[in-house]
C-alpha cells in the first residue's frame, strides 16, 4: 500500500490537528507532547479542558515514555490486545502535559489497529493525542467523510482509512489503582480481559479518573431518540405517524413491516460497525423522532447498550453543551 503521509506529518509538525482513521472511530490527532497542539484539539471539538485525551502510540515499547509504575497487568494486556481497541489508564510521567490528561495524574494509552494510523505513528515517532473526531457530545465518526462533515476547512488534512472495522470506541481499563476497572465498555469484552489478568471491576467508582464517554448524554444525534423493545416498535411508529410526526426506525435484522428507517445486522460486531453511520444517516432525514430497537440483554451487546443509552440521553439536546 502506498500512503500519502507527507501532508499529515507536516501538519502535525506545525502543531495542527488532523483526521486520523483507527479501527474504532476516526480521531482528531495532534502532537501529544505539545500543549498548544493539544489545546487546538479542545478548541476544535468544543470540549471542556478537564476531559482527558487518549495518547496513541506505535506499540507497547512506548508505554514507558508516558507512564510510570506500570503494573504487569498493563503489559500483559498490551501484549495480548495491542494493536487493538483497548485503552490503558496508567500513572503518568511528569513530562506528560497536563493539557493531555485534563490535569489528572493518569494518562490513557492506546495502540490502534489500523494500517494508516500505525504507519503515521511510526513515521511521526511520538505520541498522538486523539479524541474521537466529532464535536463534543455528538456522534463519533466512522468514515473520513464524517470528519469532513464535522469540521470542514477547520481540519484540512483528513487521512482516508475507509470504514472503521470496529465502529465504536475502545474499551478503557483503569490500571492506575489497586483493582483494574473497566471505565468504558467496548467491543473487547470483559471476559477476554479477565482471561488475561483475572477479575476486573466494571463501572465508574467515585474516585475513578474521569472519562467523558461516561457522561450520560454522549454519542448523540440531534433528533430525539427513543429505545424500545421490538414488540413496541411498529405500534409506536404508527402512533407517532398518526400524530403527524416524521419517525425513522433503527431496527435489528429487519425493519418492521411498513416502517421507514434502517435495519442493522443482528450481530454485535455487525451492528457496532454500522451504528454511528446509521445514526448520522437517520439524523439527516429530518425526522422528529428516532425509534431504536433495544438489542438483546446479553454480555456481547453490553458496549452497544452503553452507546445507545447515552445516545438516547443526549439526543435532541443542543449538540454543543456549554
Ligand atoms: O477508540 C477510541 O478510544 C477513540 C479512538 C480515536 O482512539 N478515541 C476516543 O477518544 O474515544 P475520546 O476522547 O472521545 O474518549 C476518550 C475517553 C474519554 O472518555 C476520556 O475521558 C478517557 O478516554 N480518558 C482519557 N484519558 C483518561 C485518563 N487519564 N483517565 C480517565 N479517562 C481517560
Ligand atoms: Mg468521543
Amino acid at each position: 500500500m502506498s500512503l500519502e503521509l507527507g501532508p499529515a506529518l507536516d501538519a502535525l509538525r506545525r502543531g495542527e490537528a488532523i483526521g486520523l482513521p483507527t479501527e474504532t472511530v476516526y480521531g482528531l490527532a495532534a502532537d501529544a507532547s505539545r500543549p498548544e497542539a493539544v489545546r487546538r484539539i479542545f478548541a476544535l471539538k468544543g470540549r471542556p479542558a478537564d476531559h482527558p485525551l487518549i495518547v496513541h502510540v506505535a506499540g507497547a515499547g512506548a508505554i514507558d515514555d508516558w507512564a510510570l509504575d506500570v503494573p504487569p497487568a498493563a503489559r500483559a494486556l498490551a501484549a495480548a490486545f495491542w494493536p487493538g481497541p483497548l485503552t490503558l489508564i496508567l500513572r503518568k510521567r511528569p513530562s506528560v502535559p497536563p493539557e493531555v490528561t485534563g490535569g489528572q495524574d493518569t494518562v490513557g494509552l492506546r495502540c490502534p489497529d489500523h494500517p494508516v494510523a500505525l504507519a503515521l505513528l511510526r513515521a511521526f515517532g511520538g505520541g498522538l493525542a486523539a479524541p474521537s473526531a466529532n464535536r463534543f457530545g455528538h456522534v463519533s465518526p466512522t468514515r473520513a467523510a464524517h470528519v469532513r462533515a464535522e469540521f470542514g476547512d477547520a481540519v484540512p488534512v483528513v487521512l482516508e482509512g475507509g470504514e472503521c472495522a470496529v465502529g465504536i470506541e475502545s474499551t478503557i481499563v483503569d490500571l492506575s489503582g489497586a483493582t483494574p476497572r473497566i471505565l468504558r465498555p467496548g467491543m473487547l469484552g470483559r471476559e477476554r480481559i479477565e482471561a488475561i489478568i483475572g477479575p476486573v471491576q466494571a463501572g465508574v467508582a467515585g474516585d475513578s479518573p474521569r472519562a467523558s464517554g461516561t457522561l450520560d448524554a454522549h454519542y448523540a444525534p440531534r433528533t430525539p431518540l427513543l429505545l424500545l423493545p421490538r414488540t413496541a416498535l411498529a405500534d409506536e411508529a404508527t402512533q407517532q405517524q398518526v400524530l403527524g410526526k416524521a419517525v425513522q426506525v433503527l431496527a435489528l435484522g429487519q425493519l418492521p413491516e411498513g416502517a421507514p428507517g434502517l435495519a442493522l445486522p443482528a450481530t454485535p460486531a455487525g451492528y457496532a460497525h454500522e451504528l454511528y453511520a446509521a445514526l448520522r444517516e437517520l439524523d439527516g432525514r429530518a425526522a422528529n423522532l428516532l425509534l431504536a430497537e433495544r438489542p438483546p440483554e446479553t454480555d456481547d451487546w453490553l458496549a452497544i447498550h452503553d452507546r445507545l443509552r447515552r445516545s438516547a440521553a443526549g439526543a435532541g439536546l443542543d449538540a454543543e453543551p456549554t
